[in-house]
């Protein structure tokens, strides 16, 4: 039972979207992505998806998309991109698989989830403050990403934690994504200053020590973020993304967004324990790779 991950599938199954306009690395990549995807994932086997997935503006119109998803091997779990117009609310997304039987994939957001012995969390992230393209009204989202994926972060250590305590009595579970008490008033939790006020938090303690969580083995366990822009830059320079990854411990984080070119200036490497991988669809040549 592994873990590949695999971003921007760009998938227009049901709209006028070709993709070879964005130059030659892009014929039949849908065709590729499903021969190789195929090849190396079974049924056994989860997919981290962090954004771009579809050109579909409705959820009608991803339908297609996300049923090509459902079909190929394994437990999809996907985050949002900057070109995921269809991505609603999570309840309506929810919802919408459960109506169309789309039993393999999972949502993340503001939530995260326990894959084997291994954490999943993220956000979709925003452009960070360095950029010199970044405006004042970036620099809000960007706290709000960074506030999202301390949430997450903290829901996957969470599930985890739930879960050992569960094995000592059941089977446990192997996939948990369920919204804590905390996350059902995000809008207590805007911004990421809030943090630093943990009173207002199930469990403070997680958040006053995140180094001595509560479970022993929270430190021995693998943590994989999953974030849709980049969270660093070629420069390495630390930023709210950075820090966060590095306060809970997150060995992996993935990225995608960059594309053609943009591949160049792709931060892969480690920075402070934590390791970036830029995982866009073009630059994996359209191929899930094993993390
Ligand atoms: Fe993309
Ligand atoms: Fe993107």
């Amino acid at each position: 039972m592994s873990i590949f991950a695999i971003a921007d599938l760009h998938l227009g199954l049901s709209v006028d979207k070709p993709m070879d306009v964005f130059g030659p690395a892009w014929i039949d990549h849908v065709e590729r992505l499903e021969k190789n995807w195929r090849e190396k994932v079974t049924s056994a086997d989860t997919v981290l998806i962090p954004g771009d997935i579809s050109w579909g503006i409705s959820m009608e119109e991803t339908l297609a998309d996300l049923q090509f998803i459902d079909d190929l091997p394994g437990t999809k779990i996907l985050s949002k991109g900057n070109h995921d117009y269809w991505w609603g609310t999570t309840k309506k997304v929810e919802d919408f698989l459960v109506d169309h039987d789309l039993t393999t994939i999972k949502i993340l957001k503001n939530k995260g989830f326990v894959v084997e012995n291994t954490l999943i969390a993220g956000t979709r992230g925003w452009i960070l403050p360095e950029n010199p393209e970044s405006k004042k009204e970036d620099e809000k989202i960007y706290l709000r990403e960074v506030g999202r994926l301390e949430r997450s972060l903290v829901d996957s250590i969470r599930a985890f934690e739930e879960g050992q305590a569960e094995d000592k009595n059941t089977d446990g579970k192997a996939l948990s994504g369920d919204e804590p008490e905390q996350l059902q008033h995000p809008e207590q939790l805007q911004h990421p200053e809030q943090l630093k006020h943990p009173e207002q938090l199930k469990h403070p303690e997680q958040l006053k020590h995140p180094e001595q969580l509560k479970h022993p083995d929270i430190n021995s366990v693998r943590k994989i973020a999953m974030l849709h822009y980049p969270p660093v830059y070629e420069t390495g320079c630390e930023n709210g993304f950075t820090k966060t990854l590095e306060k809970y411990g997150f060995d992996l984080c993935l990225y995608g967004h960059l594309h053609g070119r943009a591949h160049q200036n792709a931060f892969n490497g480690e920075k402070n324990g934590v390791e970036y991988r830029l995982i866009a669809a073009d630059y994996l040549k359209f191929d899930p790779v094993k993390v």
